[in-house]
């Protein structure tokens, strides 16, 4: 039976939200008196804040467990967070006898708790959805990275037929418009200069009659905060009054992550997409139009169950018809109590791999012509990290592409530049000015 740990280590697979959640798990644990250790350290508790998107993502999750195991045979707590825990619950730990804990996303403000019941000798298991009650139970922001990420609505009520969000999350709820105030100015003190507001149905945040972009716009007076963005949004939730923000809001930064996961309506409606490929085309072109330049991304599907190669042509169009500036595609992947799970004309593997291809060397040159359109512009870059070379630094275009520089500079740090190269997935810029803002040291 492991003892009460006194180290620990949170690694996190998955998306952004998994990554908001393990920051302000270990904000929590370092309360209760226990200390991180860097990535790769032994440590004496291990926290898998797992993935349930796709087989292959859950599967990590288990494939990790196992290499725990040290040489002399003891082992550290493990506890299983995250969409996998949520899913599997205690068939988990019967699955794999080394699981100490199992805690769902809604539950990790009982995480400190369940680490003292194991070591007097319990095997907890919490996977209860009770909503908002974890955020009150999260110490304040005292660390923020230059771009952090502050959730502000979990869940969904979509039900896309492919999808367990709904089952892992729960239901779509929104923190109320103080709590979120606060937390960002929390972050702005801490260090950060940019605000990515998350949730699984980011435009379906609300408090009253007050929607995410009237948040956006509180948040745009916040002093100190250089820029916002917000993300995944869903088609049937952009509202007028969020498109208009992007013309409104310098510091909305011009890039929209707008999923539309096929480009055929006899798939979108098998999906159960409330969108069709016309009403998604709409809404692009009035965001375009709202901010010239702005940046489309998005997410796609490969052989959900019944896609023909006539289907697939269809999302090849839509490719072509927005222009992406970037895309994530993937394969569909059978997720058990999905009701895609159990349709007719599930699609081969190697159809998928194939079709997959394809979609990404079309949504590549559509990413390069984004970027080399770019090439000579002038803009404000928010330097996050270093660089593989020395001296050069990693930032941000205002349009989400990475980019390279040499600079003195340092995180946080907002420097003007001229982009003068551009690949696939980066861009290369050049200073034409010292850092105009400094991080309070
Ligand atoms: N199989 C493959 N991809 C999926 N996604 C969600 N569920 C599945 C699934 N069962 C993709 C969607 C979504 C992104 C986060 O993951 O494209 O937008
Ligand atoms: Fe999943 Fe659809 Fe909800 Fe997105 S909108 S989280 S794809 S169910």
């Amino acid at each position: 039976m492991p003892s009460a740990p006194k180290t620990f280590h949170i690694k996190s697979f998955g998306c952004q939200m998994n990554v908001y959640d393990g920051e302000r798990m270990a904000e929590l644990l370092v309360d209760t008196g226990l200390a991180p250790v860097a990535p790769g350290e032994d440590s004496d508790l291990v926290v898998l804040n797992t993935c349930h998107i796709r087989e292959k993502a859950a599967e990590k999750a288990y494939s990790d467990i196992g290499r725990l195991r040290r040489d002399d045979g003891s082992r550290p707590m493990i506890a299983l967070a995250g969409c996998v825990a949520q899913a599997e619950g205690a068939e988990a730990q019967a699955r794999s006898k080394m699981i100490d804990i199992v805690v769902g996303p809604q539950a990790y403000h009982r995480l400190p708790e369940m680490v003292a019941q194991v070591a007097r000798g319990g095997r907890p298991i919490d996977t209860d959805l009770p909503g908002l009650a974890k955020f009150s139970a999260f110490p304040n922001r005292r660390r923020a990275a230059p771009s952090a990420f502050l959730t502000v609505q979990e869940g969904c009520d979509k039900f896309c037929t492919y999808c367990v969000v709904p089952y892992t999350r729960g239901a779509e709820i929104s923190r109320p418009w103080t709590d979120v105030v606060a937390e960002a100015h929390d972050l702005v003190e801490a260090g950060a200069r940019e605000i990515v507001l998350l949730g699984q149905n980011v435009n379906a945040w609300s408090d009253g009659d007050r929607g995410l972009d009237a948040l956006i716009r509180a948040l745009a007076d916040v002093d100190g905060l250089e820029r916002i963005r917000y993300t995944t949004s869903h088609p049937a939730d952009m509202t007028e009054g969020l498109i208009a923000a992007h013309g409104e809001i310098d510091k909305l930064m011009p890039y929209l992550h707008l999923p539309v996961q096929s480009g055929s309506d006899r798939i979108l409606k098998a999906m159960n997409r409330s969108h069709s490929t016309d009403s998604y085309l709409r809404t692009i072109e009035k965001a375009r139009a709202a901010r010239p330049g702005i940046a489309i991304s998005g997410d796609f599907i490969v052989g959900f169950p019944g896609e023909t190669e006539q289907d697939f042509a269809a999302t090849l169009n839509i490719v072509d018809a927005v222009q992406y500036a970037a895309a994530y595609s993937f394969k569909y992947s059978a997720r058990p109590g999905t009701p895609a799970a159990v349709m007719d004309g599930q699609i081969a593997p190697e159809i998928m791999d194939e079709r997959l291809r394809r979609l990404h060397d079309r949504i590549a040159v559509h990413q390069l012509a984004f970027n080399r359109a770019l090439v000579g512009q002038d803009t404000r870059i928010l330097i996050e990290r270093k660089g593989r070379q020395l001296g050069q630094m990693i930032g941000r275009s205002p349009w989400m592409q990475s980019v390279h520089l040499e600079t003195s500079a340092v995180p946080g740090d907002m420097i003007d530049v001229t982009l003068i190269s551009a690949g696939p997935n980066s861009m290369a810029g050049a200073v034409r000015t010292e850092p105009i803002s400094r991080v309070a040291a």
